[in-house]
């Protein structure tokens, strides 16, 4: 079975949070599984691309609008990932270093979604499956069906994947002459509240849509920024499957990016090692409970709150617990956070930025990881603290429902809490502080949580069999 994925982001050429992962390692696992799945992604000039080799496959132009633009199929020659990886070239307007952002986003995800297609169709290749990442690439299913140029292509299935409904990529109908001729009569299907609505027209037009996780599935008709309704109408065609980790990347046993290596059978020194090197970077002291954060800092996360708890907390428990941050976004919470540091020096500090390497360090050296979101589609921070024996203290929304059970529930290994608010977060920074000072419990929950099955085997298979269930369609 021949499967393209299509996003925006993929580890480890272009990552900004959790599709990268996922992209980066499902199609890996399928292919062990014996599928043919390649990877599509908009060209970035960045380090991966810069550092390996690919050859141009095929070459064309096409028209945005009144206005002609080239462009070229990349093809990484190696398929040293584990999949095809091809990039999708377009001077001026695909080759730049940032992920999103720009201001002719729209632009360059609608011609990235065009090449796509004229590629496959032009060369004459014919796909089972094109499996879609969010909004980004939320037109094809409605393409394929609704412009006669694709007409040869109008029966392959295609699966949608949401990883974030809170993001729908809409725009307005002056934009409408960016795509190609589409049949009127369906125009309706790109439509929601008056705009064309990528993720809406993604979810009317596919042949599956999947969530990251099952409890995301359910929420999404009462929280999804507007589309309510249309994940109520369309609940049918939903399947929810929870995300897997990439477990070569991420191996406490093997990491090249930690200071210590450590196994679930005998965690404790080799973990200890990591948390000194990490209090050591930032003049903590490795006695104390530490507590982190990795993310980005938007309201999703909760992050607009830690300002307050942190500062509640560290006074509560006032010389006794270790706060380290990690993440960038709105800037607001940026600053908030970061003037934290001089009111208390010694025990918590904001790193700003992006630092792939610091993340794995934090995961393996921490004691817990905090996360307070409003909506986790799944979640992976989650995911790698368990995998490297760090107690995750989250909030009881999506995937984080689905992963994590509270260690006062039978068979439990964290923390959890139900509203997205200051004094919850406070609560269970507390519980976090009791339990470190019972060491004999807090080592009981390492191994249970390290000894939990997260890899990809699992919901590989699960994507697997969604294929095989959509092929009589063929
Ligand atoms: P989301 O995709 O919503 O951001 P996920 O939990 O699915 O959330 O995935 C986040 C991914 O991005 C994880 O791999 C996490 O380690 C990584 N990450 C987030 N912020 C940073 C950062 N500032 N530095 C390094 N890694 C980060
Ligand atoms: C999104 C979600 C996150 C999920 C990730 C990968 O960015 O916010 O919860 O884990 O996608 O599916």
């Amino acid at each position: 079975m021949k499967v393209f994925h299509l996003a925006a982001e993929c580890y480890p050429i272009a990552k900004v949070g959790g599709l990268a992962d996922v992209v980066g390692a499902l199609p890996k696992y399928q292919n062990e599984a014996g599928l043919q799945a390649s990877v599509v992604l908009p060209f970035y000039d960045r380090k991966f691309v810069q550092e390996n080799e690919f050859d141009v496959v095929f070459e064309a132009s096409n028209l945005l609008g009144t206005k002609r633009y080239e462009f070229e199929i990349w093809k990484e020659r190696t398929n040293k990932l584990g999949f095809e990886l091809f990039l999708i070239y377009i001077p001026g307007l695909l080759d730049r270093p940032e992920v999103y952002s720009y201001p002719d986003e729209r632009e360059q995800f609608i011609a990235f979604q065009l090449a796509f297609l004229d590629w496959i169709n032009w060369s004459q290749q014919k796909p089972d499956i094109i499996h879609c990442h969010d909004h980004h690439v939320g037109l094809i299913p409605f393409l394929l069906q609704h412009s006669a140029l694709y007409k040869r292509l109008a029966k392959t299935v295609t699966v949608f994947t949401i990883h974030n409904g809170q993001y729908h990529g809409a725009f307005g109908y002056q934009k409408f002459d960016y795509l190609p001729e589409v049949d009127m009569a369906h125009a309706g299907l790109l439509d929601w509240n008056g705009g064309i609505n990528p993720l809406a027209s993604a979810i009317k037009c596919c042949d599956r849509y999947t969530t990251v996780s099952p409890s995301y599935l359910e929420e999404l008709s009462v929280n999804s920024n507007g589309l309510e309704l249309l994940f109520y109408l369309e609940r049918a065609k939903g399947q929810g499957i929870i995300n897997g980790i990439d477990t070569e990347v991420w191996n406490p046993e093997t990491d090249p990016m930690i200071a210590a290596p450590f196994t679930p059978a005998q965690p404790e020194a080799g973990k200890l090692k990591n948390k000194q090197a990490l209090c050591e970077h930032f003049g903590f002291s490795p006695d104390l409970p530490l507590i982190s954060f990795i993310g980005r800092l938007v309201v999703e996360k909760g992050a607009d709150l830690l300002p307050e708890a942190f500062t509640r907390s560290l006074t509560e428990h006032a010389g006794k617990l270790n706060i380290l941050m990690l993440g960038a976004g709105d800037k607001e919470t940026e600053a908030a956070l970061t003037q934290l540091k001089a009111k208390f020096p010694n025990h918590y500090i904001t790193y700003v930025g992006y630092n792939e390497e610091l993340a794995h360090l934090i995961y393996a050296g921490s004691d817990f990881l905090l996360m307070p979101s409003r909506v986790e589609p799944c979640g992976l921070n989650q995911l790698y603290a368990l995998r490297y024996g760090t107690l995750p203290i989250v909030r009881r929304t999506g995937g984080l429902i689905d992963t994590v059970l509270d260690f006062g529930d039978e068979g439990g290994y964290g923390i959890c809490f139900n509203q997205s608010s200051v004094n919850d977060i406070c609560y269970s920074i507390s519980r976090a502080v009791t339990l470190y000072q019972n060491t004999t419990h807090l080592q009981l929950l390492r191994k249970r949580m390290m000894g939990l099955d997260f890899s990809w085997t699992r919901s590989a298979q699960q994507y697997i069999q969604l294929y095989e269930s959509l092929k009589p369609t063929i």
